[in-house]
């Protein structure tokens, strides 16, 4: 049998040693080394002109006309939120990063769609951090018929390897992939040697025997652990499971995805049975109050828009330096945006701290929420209530203009559906939605004061 060796290598200038060090040696860089195994050269193939002489291998290159369409056949999850995510489904041979804080609830989603799916297809679910019996616990709170689910309570990668192989399921779940650990490896598991290794001869597998596999990852600190960002370029599809752990509501978002689009979210509820799918996600955002400082914008979220309430409290500051801090939304587009409100509208904002909160806990990131924003701070400043049943849209430029944003017409829609009545948002903007199918009242303005007046009045 050949000895396996395995050595470190320098991920800055690529130099190899056999002991680990802090530094490297040749470079100087800190903590760039890392434990990779070496695989043994066919000399035959790398030297000469063997190369050349050789037999055509299997692999050649084919026009693209010669390719016949397969249609891609998913295997569906049983929760309509985690297909919608993965793009309709999982697809055969795939393989799928589940990243989260730890405690968010990956492994109660992915043992809950693992029963679902177990009553239709054969499903191996290997639980590395959790006993057999733990996981027949959870799987009796999640109330769910699991007597079709295959379990492997298992850390060691060969053994996980070889029940795999044996088993072969159209689905397998591997929770998680820090915990999972290759023998040939001196690091610790959850290294980044480790968790490269484990995942590079899962992947090798799972595309060989046509598996669809789900990779559980934790977000990590940074430091020895590593983070499901070392796997990013090798999956396929990247979900993160976020969501604050005070509140009861999760979010799964897809951050990369090859079978479906990126940006798509999914809602549920934690509940005392498991996660519960949340089917209409504006109600959670909308805080229902009527207060100055409230200001409500439509966020576009994937293939769905939601409608989000913007809470702000401007209040005189106590310090030398104002105060702004913001949840849920970039803390330098906050001070841009009253920057721009200083300069053009003569708001003194410098002399009073900011505070700006998006309700439920969502991370607002597309500029579209600037128009929502800049209102919120103007009417917690004036202590105006916006009217009832309005919904602001918008970009906001440095100059003060607003810009036109995309998918106005999915947006407007939602905002109807709620019950909202009046809709401001940049001029030309209403061009690309069919005016006279919505109930909504249009309010255009070209720029931040404009509509600053329409929203709070003069
Ligand atoms: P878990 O899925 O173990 O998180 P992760 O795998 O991401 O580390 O979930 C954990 C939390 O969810 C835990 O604090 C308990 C809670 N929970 C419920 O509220 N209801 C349930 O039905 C289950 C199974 C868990
Ligand atoms: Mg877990």
């Amino acid at each position: 049998m050949t000895r396996i060796v395995s050595f470190y290598v320098c991920q800055s200038c690529g130099a190899k040693t056999r002991q680990f060090f802090g530094r490297c040696a040749s470079c100087g860089s800190w903590n760039s080394l890392v434990e990779q195994i070496e695989k043994p050269v066919n000399s035959r193939s790398r030297f000469g002109n063997s190369r050349v002489k050789s037999e055509p291998k299997a692999g050649r290159a084919v026009p693209m006309a010669e390719l016949g369409e397969t249609p891609l056949e998913r295997i569906v999850t049983g929760c309509g939120e985690f297909d919608r995510v993965l793009g309709g489904g999982l697809v055969p041979g795939s393989l799928v990063l589940v990243g989260g804080d730890p405690g968010i609830g990956k492994s109660t989603l992915l043992l809950q769609s693992a029963i679902s799916m177990a009553c239709n297809t054969s499903v191996l679910y290997v639980s590395a951090e959790e006993s057999a019996q733990q996981v027949k616990l959870r799987c009796k709170r999640l109330d769910g018929d699991d007597s079709q689910l295959k379990l492997l309570a298992e850390t060691d990668l060969t053994v996980a390897l070889e029940e795999l192989d044996l088993l072969r399921p159209a689905v397998a779940i591997i929770d998680s992939i820090q915990a999972l650990h290759d023998e040939n490896l001196a690091s610790a598991p959850g290294s980044v040697a480790q968790v490269r290794e484990c995942a590079a001869a899962l992947q090798h597998l799972a595309k060989k025997q046509e598996i669809a596999l789900l990779i559980v990852g934790h977000v990590t600190k940074e430091g020895i652990l590593a983070g499901p960002k070392v796997l990013e370029h090798l999956v396929d599809a990247v979900l993160t499971f976020e969501g604050d752990r005070f509140a009861t509501h999760r979010l799964l978002r897809a951050v990369k995805n090859r079978f479906g689009a990126t940006h798509e979210l999914g809602v549920f509820e934690m509940q005392g049975h498991g996660l519960v799918e949340v089917l209409n996600p504006s109600e959670l955002f909308l805080s229902g109050q009527s207060a100055s400082g409230v200001a409500t914008i439509v966020a576009s979220e994937g293939s769905r828009s939601l409608v989000v309430d913007l809470q702000a409290l401007v209040s005189a500051t106590s310090y030398a330096s104002p105060r702004r801090t913001a949840t849920g939304i970039g803390t330098s587009r906050l001070h841009q945006i009253l920057a721009v409100l200083e300069k053009h509208l003569g708001l003194p904002l410098s002399r009073f701290d900011c505070y700006l909160a998006v309700a439920g806990g969502l991370e607002v990131e597309e500029p579209a929420s600037d128009l929502g924003i800049a209102v919120a701070v103007a009417s917690s400043f004036r202590e105006k209530i916006l009217p009832a049943g309005t919904v602001l849209i918008g970009e906001l430029g440095l100059g003060g203009q607003l810009r036109p944003v995309g998918q106005i017409e999915q947006r407007l829609l939602e905002a109807e559906r709620l019950g909202f009545s009046r809709a401001i948002l940049p001029f030309g903007n209403a061009i690309r939605t069919s005016k006279g199918k919505l109930n909504l009242e249009l309010l255009e303005a070209s720029n931040l004061r404009e509509a600053i007046n329409l929203a709070l009045g003069e």
